[in-house]
């Protein structure tokens, strides 16, 4: 934060969004529609970066069934109040009044079938449509209180974002003051730094007493060292449909083998669930129990080998290079084996191997390629019904900044524009 006492006059606002993004917009045009004078902030050169990205590039921009269970957090019950007032139907009556096309994939998830520019032209033109104003290349030097007026609560000292051929030439004059009787923080998390995500929102909060919860990347692909990373890595392009699971959870969905470990639907959901250092299971044939096969082909056709039969399980088999690899590291020394001559505890133990593979992942990709960031805000001190602090009058925290995340699938959309909903009718 640089110098702020030369900033100029102050420019006023009923209502001051810091960060234009999913949340942040949904708040400015809702509240706009009430007749609120909005400001959105942001120190991108561009509104909605993540939602051009997301859902690659056709935005998974909410899902046709929107639960509580499908959210973490150290409050459960804290998203409720939400997403019951704004259900997904809702953002779905606005993307079909701006006949946006879109389409259901599995697990009731929607689809832009065009572009996710679509979703963030809707937003820019609602919030066009009610006066919203959007400073871009902004950055907040600083923030405080005034102690008179509530309608100029709150004091923003912004600057123009400088590039770095601009640095020379700064001047204080550039620094701007803004005044507002609401402030709400829609920063986002720490994920993809270089699409503009940054710490401030928690440290506004910490700035007026918030606790935070630990924050962690997440739906983020696994990585692995050791002999195990690389049997990964020479997998690497194989997908199949798995149970993932630790003690909390389990997710039925494809895994993917990549150069750095494990990704794919099951690997970014069970992420959420994930502590480091802890262990995940994969079972690699859900659909059958491995060990009976094994057993029950051993009485039937002792002279069979265990390549044979798992291969042979055609409706469930295992990629033929998966097969091998896993045959290298779990069962070398007899391969060549028949089934008569190997003995039943050995059989049950790689039954219980591939329904049940343990893995120690050595840690995720982290905030470089995770979805949503983990943790935030404490919710015990916010208001459920208006994402309203309950330790600062005016102030709102709505988004993924808060202790709220949604599971893969278009619940962190959803929880995004429900936040910004009830936060953009009170403020
Ligand atoms: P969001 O990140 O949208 O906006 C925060 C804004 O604050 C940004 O514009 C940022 O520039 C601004 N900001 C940050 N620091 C600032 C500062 N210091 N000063 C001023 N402004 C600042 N979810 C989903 O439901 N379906 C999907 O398909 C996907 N796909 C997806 C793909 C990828 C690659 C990512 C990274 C994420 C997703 N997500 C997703 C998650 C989803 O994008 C995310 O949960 C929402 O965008 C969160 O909305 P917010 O408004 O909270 O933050």
């Amino acid at each position: 934060m640089t110098n702020h006492r030369n900033a100029q006059p102050s420019t006023h606002y009923d209502v001051i969004i810091v960060g234009a993004g999913a949340s942040g917009l949904y708040c400015a045009l809702t509240a706009g529609r009430r007749g609120r004078r909005v400001l959105v902030i942001d120190h991108a050169n561009k509104a909605g970066k993540k939602i051009l990205m997301s859902g690659g590039g056709r935005c998974n921009f909410t899902n046709y069934f929107v639960e509580p269970e499908h959210f973490i957090g150290a409050n459960p019950h804290f998203c409720k109040s939400a997403l019951s007032r704004y259900p997904s139907w809702e953002f779905i009556g606005m993307v079909e009044a701006h006949q946006i096309p879109y389409h259901e994939r599995e697990h009731g998830q929607l689809f832009c079938d065009d572009s996710a520019q679509d979703i963030l032209t809707m937003l820019l033109d609602e919030c066009t449509a009610v006066g919203v104003q959007i400073k871009l290349n902004t950055q907040i030097n600083h923030v405080q209180t005034t102690d008179h007026d509530k309608a100029k609560r709150f004091e923003l000292i912004t600057s123009k974002k400088l590039g770095k051929k601009d640095v020379a030439s700064e001047s204080q004059s550039s620094q701007t003051r803004y005044r507002c009787e609401s402030l709400v923080v829609a920063t986002g998390g720490l994920s993809i730094p270089t699409m503009g995500a940054s710490g401030i929102g928690y440290e506004l909060a910490q700035q007026f007493g918030h606790t935070l919860i630990a924050t962690d990347a997440s739906l983020v692909p696994f990585t692995f060292t050791d002999k195990t990373g690389e049997l990964i890595r020479s997998l690497a392009g194989i997908s199949l449909p798995v149970i993932a699971s630790n003690e909390r959870i389990s997710f039925k969905l494809p895994v993917l083998f990549t150069h750095r470990g494990l990704s794919g639907p099951a690997m970014l959901q069970l992420s959420n669930y994930w502590h480091s250092g802890e262990t995940i299971s994969i079972n690699l044939l859900p659909d059958v129990d491995v060990t009976d096969i094994l057993l029950t082909r051993k009485k039937s056709h002792p002279r069979q080998l265990i390549r044979t039969v798992l291969a042979e399980n055609t409706d469930n088999a295992l990629p033929k290079k998966l097969l091998a690899a896993l045959q290298t590291q779990l069962w070398d020394d007899i391969k060549d084996t028949e089934l008569a001559n190997i003995k039943d505890e050995r059989l049950s133990e790689l039954g219980a191997t591939l329904n049940g593979w343990q893995l120690k992942p050595s840690g995720t990709e982290g905030y470089r390629t995770a979805e949503v960031t983990r943790g935030g805000v404490k919710t015990d001190e916010v208001s459920s019904k208006t994402m309203q602090s309950n330790l600062q009058e005016g102030l709102y925290f709505i988004g993924e900044v808060l202790d709220v995340t949604g599971w893969l699938g278009g619940y962190n959309f959803q929880w995004a524009w429900a936040s910004g909903f009830v936060s953009g009718e009170v403020v």
